[in-house]
């Protein structure tokens, strides 16, 4: 346990300095799951939510510099890589007749701990990039202490995030109005106009989050993290109007190509790798928490327009593990899901097909690996790997590794052909029968 704990700039503190024991109660009732019968819930579940417009004035991207001490970027660059923490879907709030709320708040606590434990000093992970659904069941306020500042009480660097559907989901007793606006705590705790004590923080030390808003990208030593923010529908998720089927702006996809144009220069100066993060998966093997094509569409037509193209591209939302690498124009990039941060571990309601199976321009690598974990992303600029490392009560032990040759474009290791240490196996898996149309979510 750090007993000497960092701040950074402005004076933003991270950990509490002598952590307490993880807690076996909720500090507050996390019984939120009768808003789902509420009046405004029932009529406009199906509906999107209005994005917040960005704070007036505020630069879309960050630069870590401003949130670390220079001592945490100069171990970076003396280093001569960078490592972060990327998982999403932490929040401890499933209890029913079945799990307790220990169980719940254990599930979520043996992922944080265990990221917790892997910052020594200056050396490790350079902060957490959490992949969204933070607070469940409606993102409120209230529920912040329990389930995203107590747990990471210990974690000693910077948390970022991009929200997901229950972090924006909102209800109200009225059918014509929300309680509370979409995304109202969020917004408190992760995009606040200056770092200080949240109000949500129940007097734990870490600083609230200065994010511009709910999209944004922030820049650090060898890398880029491009966040979009997928609006509140369980499926699909959702980033622009498609063409005027939904009724919200299309901000996000001039903010991606802006930004990927932003970034060419470095990136293909071999200066920096390019993360996309984006809640709902645009790949996934679950029935129930489904690729969103809407969105694979909307990031292709940015990554078009400016020319570039993401070396990785992480979501949640589904509460489990999964591994693609899909292949444009001869380029091989992991698509990770990796929402399995806490809440629940669940494995695909329909069977998943078999690991090496390919449809259309992507190959599920692995498996579906249904455990608690996170992922820790490295790179150079030069190459990116990502670790999957599962951490529950059993302990922590690395499950996945991929890596890739930012230069090539090519996996250097964790893709089918490797595994088989010969040509990759014919597309279409054992038994796949050739190509397969993925099944529409929309
Ligand atoms: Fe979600």
């Amino acid at each position: 346990m750090p007993t000497e704990t960092l701040v950074g700039p402005g004076g933003r503190l991270f950990a509490d300095p002598q952590p307490s024991p993880d807690e076996t109660g909720f500090r507050q009732d996390n019984t939120s799951s009768q808003y789902y019968n509420s009046a405004y819930y029932l009529a406009h579940q199906k509906q999107v939510q209005p994005i917040p417009p960005p704070r007036p004035g505020a630069p879309l991207y960050l630069n870590l510099s401003d949130f670390v001490p220079a001592a945490c970027i100069d171990a970076i660059n003396a280093a001569g890589e960078i490592s972060f923490h990327a998982v999403g879907d932490t929040g401890a709030a499933k209890v029913s007749r079945s799990q307790s709320a220990a169980t719940a708040i254990g599930h979520e606590a043996a992922v944080a701990d265990a990221m917790a434990a892997d910052i020594q000093g200056l050396s490790g992970p350079a902060f957490f990039f959490h992949l969204g659904d933070i607070i469940y069941n409606f993102g409120e306020g209230q529920y912040y202490y329990d389930q995203f500042y107590e747990p990471f009480r210990a974690y000693d660097r910077p948390i970022f995030a991009i929200p997901g559907n229950h972090d924006g989901m909102v209800f109200g007793p009225s059918s014509t109005a929300p309680q509370v606006p979409s995304l109202a705590a969020f917004l408190v705790n992760f995009c606040a106009a200056a770092s200080g004590p949240s109000p949500d923080a129940g007097g734990l030390m870490r600083s609230a989050m200065t994010q511009p808003g709910v999209y944004f990208t922030l820049d650090a030593p060898f890398v880029s993290i491009i966040g979009l923010y997928s609006n509140v529908l369980d499926g699909p998720g959702v980033i622009s109007s498609q063409r005027g089927h939904f009724p919200i702006s299309d901000e996000q996809i001039l903010f991606l190509e802006k930004e990927l144009s932003r970034l060419k220069p470095e990136r293909e100066g071999g200066k920096r790798g390019v993360v996309l993060a984006v809640h709902h998966p645009p790949l996934s093997a679950d029935a129930r928490h489904g690729g969103s094509t809407g969105i694979l569409a909307d990031i292709d037509a940015a990554c078009k327009a400016a020319g570039l193209w993401p070396d990785l591209v992480l979501s949640g939302h589904a509460h489990l593990y999964q591994r693609f690498t899909r292949v444009v124009n001869g380029k091989e990039t992991p698509y990770i899901v990796a929402g399995c941060g806490g809440f629940s571990a669940t494995a695909p309601r329909q069977k998943a097909p078999p690991a090496c199976t390919t449809v259309d321009d992507h190959t599920l690598e692995v498996d579906p690996l249904i455990d608690f974990g996170y992922l820790t992303v490295t790179t150079d600029a030069q190459t990116l790997s990502v670790t999957f490392r599962s951490a529950d009560k059993h302990g922590v032990a690395q499950k996945d590794l991929v890596k890739v040759d930012l230069q090539t474009g090519k996996l250097l290791q964790g893709g089918c052909s490797q595994a088989s240490g010969g040509p990759r196996p014919a597309r279409g898996g054992q038994g796949g029968g050739g190509k397969r149309k993925p099944k529409p979510r929309e």
